[in-house]
């Protein structure tokens, strides 16, 4: 079976986006990695205690869909072996590469000032997937650049040193894997959004779910059909029925010939909070024992460590590092 490896970062509460275009398409299946990604979460400045809530937070979300119990779910920062291998991509990979990096370029547009964390941040992603012969990424739009680079430095390293590495794919889903704004529809919902009306969180109660769909911005004009350019707001609305039922889009505007906008949001809202219902009662039952939550993280970082090792081992002998003493 291909080996699939994902992460999610712990910045903030979760939303639909997150779960669309990832959690939902992550397979509770032997031999596959999920990891929360906290070295990532501190690449801008960031709050101790909001880091240590947002790890069992995310943590809660993938226990409730079950990876524990077939995959592999741990912390990023619980196997060292990511920062190290983590070095070796620093020398594989440039500065060109990493400056071309659309996410890269929008978070630092308009700033005098970024971490080099922030900049050097794909090269540790990069060796967070191919620390375990990672094949198959499932994730978000927004990280298939990420993906990409990751394969190219892969490939340059094993023309270099010889065949050590898996080339990774991205993986997406047919709907979902770009969920955008409710308030800004041209943009992506994102957790880092201070506007909590952007985003539908997983733990958002029912009548929150009803009261920011109604409020979502839409478009001029009446008509519902999927026109990500001209009608944005709609678009967005309908891919996310789409993504929640399973129903093909133009199924979709078909069903809203001659509806309203209001009609939309109303069985949109119903559908976000069904789909979400079991999901978020699971997670509040979770974050209820956070005992529990560390105690399974444990055990994952522990099967992490033993798969990341013979990886590390081949890459330090390929590169020419003399071989450490037993400890
Ligand atoms: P992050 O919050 O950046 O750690 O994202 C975790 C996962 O959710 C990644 O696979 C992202 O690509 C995905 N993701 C984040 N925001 C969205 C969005 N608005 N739509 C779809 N997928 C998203
Ligand atoms: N960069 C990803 C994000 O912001 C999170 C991430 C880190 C990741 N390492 C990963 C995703 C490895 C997939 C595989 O969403």
């Amino acid at each position: 079976m291909a080996r699939v490896f994902s992460g999610v970062q712990p910045t903030g509460a979760l939303h639909i986006g997150n779960y669309l275009g990832a959690l939902r398409q992550f397979e509770a299946a032997p031999g596959h990695l999920y990891c929360i990604v906290d070295w990532h979460a501190i690449t801008e400045p960031h709050d101790p205690a909001q880091l240590h809530r947002g790890t069992l937070h995310v943590a809660s979300a993938m226990i409730a869909l079950g990876l524990h119990e077939e995959s592999v779910l741990f912390v990023q920062s619980h196997v060292p072996a990511h920062v190290e291998l983590m070095w070796y991509m620093t020398c594989t990979g440039t500065m060109g590469e990493l400056q071309r990096m659309t996410q890269y370029k929008a978070k630092a547009k308009g700033r005098r000032s970024v971490s080099v964390g922030l900049f050097a941040y794909p090269l540790l992603m990069a060796a967070d997937i191919l620390l375990y012969r990672t094949e198959k990424v499932p994730v978000g739009e927004d990280q298939r650049q990420h993906v990409e680079l990751t394969r190219d430095l892969a490939e340059r390293f094993n023309s270099r040193f010889g065949e050590t590495f898996v080339l990774p794919e991205a993986v997406m889903p047919p709907a979902g894997a770009r969920v955008r704004s409710l308030t800004k529809p041209l943009e992506k919902m994102s957790k880092s959004d201070p506007d909590p009306d952007s985003k539908i969180l997983l733990l958002d109660s029912p009548d929150e779910i009803r009261r920011k769909i109604k409020k979502a911005v839409t478009d001029t004009g009446r008509e519902i059909r999927y026109d990500p350019q001209e009608k944005p707001g709609i678009s967005n609305l309908l891919e996310i029925q789409s993504a929640f039922t399973g129903e093909p889009i133009s199924k979709l505007e078909e069903m809203y010939a001659g509806k309203t906008y209001r009609e939309l949001k109303e069985q949109v809202a119903e559908v976000v909070v069904e789909g979400l219902r079991p999901l978020r009662e699971k997670m509040e039952a979770i974050a209820a024992h956070p005992g529990e939550i560390e105690g399974i993280l444990k055990e994952g970082a522990e099967k992490a460590a033993a798969l990341a090792e013979p990886m590390l081992k081949e890459v330090r002998q390929k590169l020419g590092f003399l071989e450490r003493l037993p400890s």
